[in-house]
């Protein structure tokens, strides 16, 4: 099974993401351009909503009600995939692979949306009133809703 999601914001920041599942893994790649040089939060939030642009998009996606966190740790919303590293100059590579997200069932993202964030999520332990909700990662600069690709 596959997905796509394609991200826009209000500034200069776009991208692609492809989604393939096999088993229980989920490999995300694709390329986010328009970025600062350094790390900035990626994750999965609840909502396909971007009625009011990537802020109708909600919290990040969370049906087992847990703290935020970072990907490779054992408790975390199902939507916490981490930092995307962008280079001085040129595309952000993405490559991730996680077993926690997927493309069917209840952890399902289809029909959610994407987010590339402005600052590092700090993975739930930078100690700011943010850490344990959103990573303190700042704001969304792009976002798009993941889609089933052909
Ligand atoms: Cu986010
Ligand atoms: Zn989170």
């Amino acid at each position: 099974m596959k997905a796509v999601c394609v991200l826009k914001g209000d500034g200069s920041v776009t991208g692609t993401i492809h989604f393939e599942q096999s088993d229980n893994v989920v490999h995300v790649t694709g390329e986010i351009n328009g970025l600062t040089a350094g790390e900035h939060g990626f994750h999965v939030h609840e909502f396909g909503d971007n009625t009011n642009g990537c802020t109708s998009a909600g919290p990040h996606f969370n049906p087992q009600g847990k703290d935020h966190a970072g990907p490779g740790d054992a408790d975390r919303h199902v939507g916490d995939l981490g930092n995307i590293t962008a280079p001085a100059t040129g595309a952000a590579k993405v490559d991730i692979k996680d077993s926690v997200i997927s493309l069917s069932g209840p952890m399902s993202i289809l029909g959610r949306t994407l987010v590339v964030h402005a600052d590092p999520d700090d993975f739930g332990r930078g100690g700011h009133e943010l850490s344990k909700t959103t990573g303190n990662a700042g704001a969304r600069l792009a976002c798009g809703v993941i889609g089933i690709a052909k």
